[in-house]
């Protein structure tokens, strides 16, 4: 899979790719890491990419000009290039889409950065926008690097332990049980007796009740969905 950046600071991103398991997917030809810089193709003699709102509002808006000639350049070195653009305008990204993403051979995330990006690019660009969450960033860099993380996981080959993709909360309604590690005993506080006996079909069940109270307290909402689900199951 090739993720190219669309960004005006790549710095922002480079970073992480530099360690763990994306640098190993990396090393491992499981991941092809691009970045493209829309400055690079300002047409501006002083290099700009942002001008005032037009209609007037707080702050500068990315114009559609560099970002208009770079994602043309992408389109024409691969066509079939999925263009996802980040802003909190836009539909949540889910466990789902980053499965159905993981499909894909080539991404790539345009970044915003100011008050947003001229509303035109993503019109004649846009194959999804996607919003990280109900909160405003600075721009779309951390968000693209949400995604591509999120997506990464899911490609064949990139978790050394594929078995942790299944049990994951987001798979099912229902949050993940809680984990521990060794010692059995820290500061006083043992893990779960019933962990440590072995019984694998007790342990199951005392999984899906900590998940149940996992899910009533941080996700109420995701709880009535995995009891409708199983009463359509009965
Ligand atoms: N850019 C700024 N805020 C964002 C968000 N919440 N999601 C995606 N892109 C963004």
């Amino acid at each position: 899979m090739k993720f190219t950046f669309v960004t005006l600071f790549s710095n922002l991103i480079e970073g992480y790719f530099q360690d763990s398991i994306l640098k190993r997917a990396i090393d491992k030809n499981l991941l092809e890491i691009e970045y493209l810089n829309p400055r690079d193709f300002s047409e501006n003699k002083h290099s700009k990419v942002d001008d005032t709102a037009v209609g007037g509002g707080a702050g500068m808006v990315m114009n559609p000009q560099p970002l208009y000639d770079s994602l043309k350049e992408l389109q024409k070195a691969d066509e079939d290039v999925h263009i996802i653009f980040l802003t909190p305008v836009a539909k949540p990204f889910r466990q789902n889409d980053a499965k159905r993403l993981a499909k894909k051979e080539h991404i790539a995330f345009v970044s915003g950065r100011y008050e947003g990006i001229d509303e035109r690019v993503i019109e004649e660009f846009a194959d999804e926008v996607f919003s990280i969450g109900d909160y405003i960033l600075t721009g779309g860099e951390l968000a693209s690097l949400v995604i591509c993380d999120a997506v990464s996981r899911n490609i064949e080959g990139v978790l050394g332990n594929s078995g942790s993709l299944e049990v994951e909360s987001f798979e099912t309604p229902l949050l993940e049980a809680p984990s521990f590690s060794k010692p059995q005993e820290y500061e006083n506080n043992s893990v779960p007796s019933e962990y440590l006996k072995g019984n694998h079909s007790n342990i199951r069940s005392i999984k899906l009740a900590l998940s149940e109270c996992k899910t009533k307290f941080f996700r109420p909402e995701q709880l009535l969905k995995h009891r409708t689900r199983k009463s359509y199951e009965k």
